[in-house]
């Protein structure tokens, strides 16, 4: 199924210089990148992105990650591209995640993994615009 998923480069990725070693994974399984910007996020957005995870011990922490620097936010689009990003991203922590993906390659701790991406159909959506709301997203 031809599918649409967010992905966020967090501020660890923007600052070891990765943005181009990890697009160029996405765009090398022929996904296509059709809408980017690098935004510097405050906390609302953030909280907001992560609502599922409000209770989690590490909700503070991860708020404060995702707002320390610049992010680069995007649309992926392609076949399966829900599942197809998770796979090239690998599992959440760096140690467990198959070596040939981006965590597996890049990461260092299960906090600062490098990417985010959509898990399903109705947080990509929801995510799609919370990132790029509507008049942006229009093409
Ligand atoms: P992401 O795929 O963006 O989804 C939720 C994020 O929370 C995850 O990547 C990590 O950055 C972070 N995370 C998940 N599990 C843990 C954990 N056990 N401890 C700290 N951070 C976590």
């Amino acid at each position: 199924m031809f599918e649409k998923t967010l992905v966020l480069i967090k501020p660890d990725g923007v600052k070891r210089k990765l943005i181009g070693k990890i697009i160029t994974f996405y765009e090398d399984k022929n996904l296509i990148i059709s809408s980017l910007k690098m935004i510097r996020a405050n906390d609302k957005i953030v909280e907001q992105h992560y609502v599922e995870h409000k209770d989690k011990p590490f909700f503070s922490d991860l708020i404060n990650y995702l707002t320390e620097g610049n992010i680069v936010a995007m649309v992926i689009e392609g076949e399966n591209a829900i599942n197809l990003v998770r796979k090239i991203n690998g599992a959440t922590d760096p140690l467990t995640a198959d070596m040939g993906s981006i965590r597996g390659m890049f990461g260092i701790e299960k906090q600062r993994n490098l990417v985010h991406a959509s898990d399903n159909i109705d947080n990509a959506e929801r995510e799609i615009k919370l990132w790029f709301p509507k008049v942006e997203n229009e093409k």
